[in-house]
């Protein structure tokens, strides 16, 4: 049984850059995924650092915050059936080289960090990146009766 669920997703500042943020939120919208908040944001340095705390020990951790912080981003929460791991089949893997036809990071990722997009890897990652960006009002519910 599939589970309605909500991940978190970055056009990060490559795509936003290169102005094809449209692309990256139509590969989405077109497998059903429904946008349910929305926003820029031009992430500051500790912000990206606050972001990708999990990969501090990593040898890439300070070039990747840089990177996150080197202009604007869009941030999105999408919902839908199996949202979380539909999210990163759409996206590809995280070095284009090894990403899929089809994919966003083989389409527009232009390399192993600067690659288009992120979305959230697990429930627990999703909880807590959409609440690093969005308070609860912040967000559609799609329930709502008017
Ligand atoms: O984004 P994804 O979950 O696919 O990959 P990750 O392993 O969680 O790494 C987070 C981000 O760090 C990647 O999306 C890249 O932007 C960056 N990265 C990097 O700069 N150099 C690497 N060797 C691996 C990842
Ligand atoms: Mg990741």
């Amino acid at each position: 049984m599939s589970e309605m669920e909500r991940t978190l997703t970055i056009v990060k500042p490559d795509s936003v850059r290169g102005n094809v943020a449209n692309e990256v939120l139509g590969f989405f919208e077109r497998a059903g995924l429904r946008i349910v908040a929305l926003k820029m944001v031009w992430l500051s340095k500790e912000q990206a650092e606050g972001f990708y705390v999990v990969h501090k020990e990593r040898p890439f951790y300070s070039s990747l915050c840089e990177f996150m912080s080197s202009g604007p981003s869009i941030v999105a929460v999408l919902e839908g059936d199996d949202a979380i791991a539909r999210v990163r089949t759409i996206m590809g893997a995280t070095n284009p080289a090894d990403a899929l036809a089809g994919t966003i990071r083989r389409k527009l990722a232009s390399s192993i960090q600067e690659n288009a997009v992120h979305g959230s890897d697990s429930p627990a990652s999703a909880e807590y990146e959409i609440g690093f960006f969005f308070s609860k009002s912040e967000i559609i519910q799609t329930e709502r009766k008017q």
